[in-house]
């Protein structure tokens, strides 16, 4: 059976001015999340937008919200976004030292929750939290900025994943995150991930929204 693959734009490379407008556009055209990248300069060299951006979307989409927290102590966050709306949140094993606690959190508030790896960080960190997440989410660049080059490297990991979750009995998400585009996103579904984030392939597209959406879609 063939696997049905998710879409989750991410906002990053919107145009700011037109959000709302581009997020329609980005749910007529069949985007099964709307991805947020949380950034505090801190964790990352970047600074991005807050709860008020979640909230603000929120009335304009029907779509889950994907929050993807690249925060220091995100735990300090977890309530501000879920009241503003968010679905999903996803913390970086490398900023929560109480990973365990920081996932009960998240689930106490009626998230699914999700945690994410860099580039450099193995899939082996996952193996005591992974029966307890919603959702995975290996990164494919190093976080901070859209637009860089998808980091083939980051493969074997996707496939060690998608072992160790099927090997639990795992329905939870395997999310990608970084460079994905219509020519890297048959080699990421290959390796096993099932819902595809993508920035600058769909909101730079020179072909509009919706048909980014459809050509990554198609590209397996
Ligand atoms: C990077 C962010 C990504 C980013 C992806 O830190 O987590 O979500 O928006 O952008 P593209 O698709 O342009 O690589
Ligand atoms: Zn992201």
């Amino acid at each position: 059976m063939a696997k049905t693959i998710k879409i989750a734009p991410s906002i990053l490379a919107a145009d700011m001015a037109r959000l709302g407008q581009q997020v329609a556009e980005a749910e007529a055209a069949g985007a099964d999340y709307i991805h947020l990248d949380i950034m505090d300069g801190h964790f990352v060299p970047n600074l991005t937008v807050g709860p008020g951006v979640v909230r603000a979307l929120r009335r304009v989409t029907r779509l889950p919200l994907d929050v993807h927290l690249m925060v220091e102590s995100p735990e300090r966050f977890l309530a501000d976004f879920q009241a503003a709306g968010a679905d999903h949140l996803t913390v970086h094993v490398e900023t929560c030292p109480h990973l365990h606690r920081t996932v009960q959190q998240i689930k106490e508030l009626g998230c699914r929750a999700g945690v994410t790896l860099n580039p450099a960080t193995s899939a082996g960190s996952l193996e005591e939290i992974l029966p307890y997440v919603d959702l995975v989410l290996v990164m494919t660049v190093n976080p901070g900025f859209g637009g860089q080059e998808f980091i083939s490297g980051t493969l074997p990991k996707i496939e060690r994943v998608r072992a160790m979750l099927d090997g639990i009995g795992s329905q939870a998400d395997l999310e990608v995150d970084g460079g994905i585009d219509p020519n890297t996103a048959p080699l990421v579904i290959g390796a096993g991930a099932d819902v595809l984030v993508a920035g600058t392939a769909i909101f730079r597209a020179a072909e509009g929204i919706g048909r980014a959406i459809g050509r990554i879609r198609a590209a397996h």
